[in-house]
């Protein structure tokens, strides 16, 4: 582990860097191996039982195969851990083989039963709702979640700030009312530049590293931070079910992690100005950003969340074809899924991320959601502005209920 007397900042640049300078690189080499030479059979074994089971790669043992350990996967695992202060970390192939991967690990301690707060990214909440992966769940507001717990109570699940509308939870309130059960807390969106979960409670701190930590749209990851014996389970449910992250896809994800506060603090800046300039539009009903006036009730911001962030959702006044026009009128904004990196995009949850959300927590038909990326903030503007005018030509739809979303899939 690193220094953490240093600040964050220095951190992140040479967090999961240590021994390069005596091995004479200057940045991780990438090292491709699927399987490792064994000295002897003996060590052999005994490497992979060490392994198998969760262990670190002891000194002068093999790391045995890439599903058991692989080397730049554990600098970023270090590096994400030191960020988010916990003892260490496991990598993903993607953030849902990672929420995947803390389910099994609840569903074979014997305690299958969730208790999740919504609003969740729609995967996660997808995930829950079918109970693929032998779970149960109990959807719970933050003053519901004392009372729904039970003894095969394995996790509680939030996501703060929220996909895709941004509210916020308090996570020592959060902590509080779970007692003895373990909290996840989806730190995708805050990044740890921004939330530290775990100093407010939080036992797992997960990301979908496809987003801001990568922050370039060219890498798949997730990664679960957490303590020494969640860490020892989690390697092995990866050393069983193999949702390995790619040695490249590590390489990448690590290297975002450098330049990562920079990139989360000037995309903020962007975000908060065109939060304000759009919602004075008159295609606009609502904007969801946290650093809007009345948008952080609890006073979380300061406390708990350093900043806002730069993901904004817009509700238009006229539904689910104003909503699309302004979708499809976005020029510079990419019309895509994902977010967090670099370049802008816009997108519809109802019909994409949040698609198999279950109504009444389905977001409304009238939403859309953008992550606000590098590029200048007159020339984001200009592109809203034009994208409201022509969402403003469309007539308001009759109904915004819920109910709308289910007439998304029926179109
Ligand atoms: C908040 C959040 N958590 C988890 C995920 C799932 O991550 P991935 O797409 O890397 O599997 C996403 C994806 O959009 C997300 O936005």
């Amino acid at each position: 582990m690193g220094n953490r007397q240093q600040r964050f900042d220095t951190r992140a640049v040479h967090a999961g860097m240590e021994g390069l300078r005596e091995s004479g690189a200057h940045v991780p080499p990438i090292d491709f191996s699927t399987t490792y030479p064994l000295p002897d059979v003996d060590s052999g074994g005994l490497a992979y039982e060490e392994l198998a089971t969760g262990q670190d790669l002891g000194a002068g043992r093999s790391a045995v195969y890439q599903r058991l350990w692989q080397p730049g996967v554990a600098r970023f695992e270090d590096a994400l851990a030191e960020l988010e202060e916990t003892d260490g970390a496991v990598a993903f192939a993607s953030g849902m083989a990672a929420l995947s991967a803390c389910l099994i690990a609840s569903v074979t301690a014997g305690k299958p039963h969730i208790v999740a707060v919504r609003p969740l990214y729609g995967g996660t909440d997808h995930v829950l709702a079918s109970g693929l992966l032998g779970t149960t769940v109990t959807w719970a507001s933050v003053d519901e979640i004392a009372a729904s717990i039970r003894p095969e109570t394995g996790l509680v699940i939030v996501e703060t700030p929220a996909n895709p509308t941004l509210e916020l939870v308090d996570l020592a309130q959060v902590a509080l009312a779970a007692g003895d059960v373990p909290v996840l807390v989806d730190n995708t969106f805050a990044t740890p530049v921004l939330q530290k979960p775990k100093r407010h409670g939080a036992t797992l701190v997960l990301h979908s590293a496809t987003k801001y930590l990568g922050g370039h749209g060219d890498a798949m990851g997730g990664v679960v931070a957490g303590d020494r014996s969640w860490v020892e389970r989690l390697r092995q449910v990866r050393a069983l079910t193999g949702g390995l992250l790619h040695p490249m896809g590590a390489y990448l994800l690590h290297r975002g992690l450098r330049t990562l506060p920079l990139r989360v603090r000037a995309q903020q800046d962007t975000a908060a100005t065109l939060a304000e300039r759009v919602s004075a539009h008159p295609a606009v009903r609502r904007v969801f950003y946290p650093g809007l006036p009345g948008q952080d009730p609890k006073g979380l911001l300061g406390t708990q969340l350093d900043g806002a962030g730069s993901i904004v959702a817009i509700e238009l006044a006229g539904g689910y074809d104003a909503a699309a026009c302004f979708t499809e009128s976005c020029a510079l904004i990419e019309h895509a899924v994902s977010l967090g990196g670099v370049d802008s995009l816009v997108q519809h949850p109802a019909s994409l991320t949040h698609r198999p959300v279950a109504a009444p927590a389905k977001p409304g038909a009238g939403i859309v959601r953008l992550s606000i990326g590098l590029e200048h903030v007159d020339d984001l503007t200009d592109d809203l502005m034009a994208a409201l005018d022509a969402a403003h030509a469309i007539s308001p739809a009759e109904a915004q209920t819920p109910e709308d979303a289910r007439l998304v899939h029926a179109r």
